[in-house]
């Protein structure tokens, strides 16, 4: 049987979580019957102690889903935390670590999936420096809008590339062929200029909750 390990890199805590969401998504995909499916929360991981068994589990994966947003235009700082201490997990204990096939999932607040590119890099310079191979990654646009909108009938045909690109993901574990892949980008199918007015009016009524008013957001130091 295969081993697969999915792992959730958002730092949300209480709120409704996109890479949650995602990570679900792609594990539905995966037939129970054919592989075991193990589910991490980076999270969860560190700061209930439990890293080291879940990088004993990780370095005798068969395959692994990282799904997380982009933060800063790149990594969320527990996901590089927990990376580099997967690294030197490796170093001392992987002498018999796994080859694992690596995917990476992620989705960020601008409308543009390309802008997740840079962190897709740092996942498959992640991957050489464990003896992974880097497979590809899928690269979400406008994210925040994905939660509130899923059901809606204009997102079908976003909902139904999400669905096909999770497809690769599965085909591609199964496959023995390690045929070079490229990555995959999904944007919203929504107007970039309204979503970014219904952006803009997101941060004017946070602001608000925190007693600043609209012209705050405008100072500079
Ligand atoms: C601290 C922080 C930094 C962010 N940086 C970016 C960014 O550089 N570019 C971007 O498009 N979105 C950025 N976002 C937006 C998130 O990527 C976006 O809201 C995503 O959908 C959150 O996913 P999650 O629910 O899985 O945590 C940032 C969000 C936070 C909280």
């Amino acid at each position: 049987m295969i081993n697969i390990v999915l792992i959730n890199a958002s730092p949300k805590i209480n709120e409704p979580s996109v890479s949650e969401y995602l990570v679900d998504a792609v594990g539905s995909c995966i037939d129970e019957a054919a592989a075991s499916k193990y589910f991490i929360s980076v999270r969860q991981s560190i700061t209930r102690h439990k890293t080291g068994e879940d990088f004993a589990v990780i370095s005798k994966a068969d395959a692994i889903i990282i799904t997380f947003p982009l933060y800063v235009f790149c990594l969320p700082g527990m996901l590089m935390r927990f990376l580099e201490d997967y690294q030197q997990y490796y170093v001392e204990n992987g002498q018999n670590a796994s080859h694992a096939k690596v995917y990476t999932i992620v989705n960020c607040g601008f409308p543009e999936p390309g802008i997740n590119l840079e962190a897709v890099r740092v996942i498959k310079s992640f991957c050489q420096h464990v003896n992974m191979s880097f497979r590809f990654g899928i690269m979400i646009g406008g994210g925040g809008m994905l939660l509130g909108t899923k059901d809606a009938p204009f997102m079908k045909k976003t909902l139904k590339s999400m669905h096909d690109a999770y497809a690769t993901i599965v085909q591609d574990i199964e496959n023995d062929d390690l045929k070079e892949m490229d990555n995959i980008s999904i944007a919203m199918n929504f107007p970039r200029r309204l979503y970014l007015f219904m952006g803009n009016r997101d941060w004017f009524s946070q602001a608000g909750k925190n007693g600043l008013k609209k012209k705050a957001l405008y100072k500079r130091p």
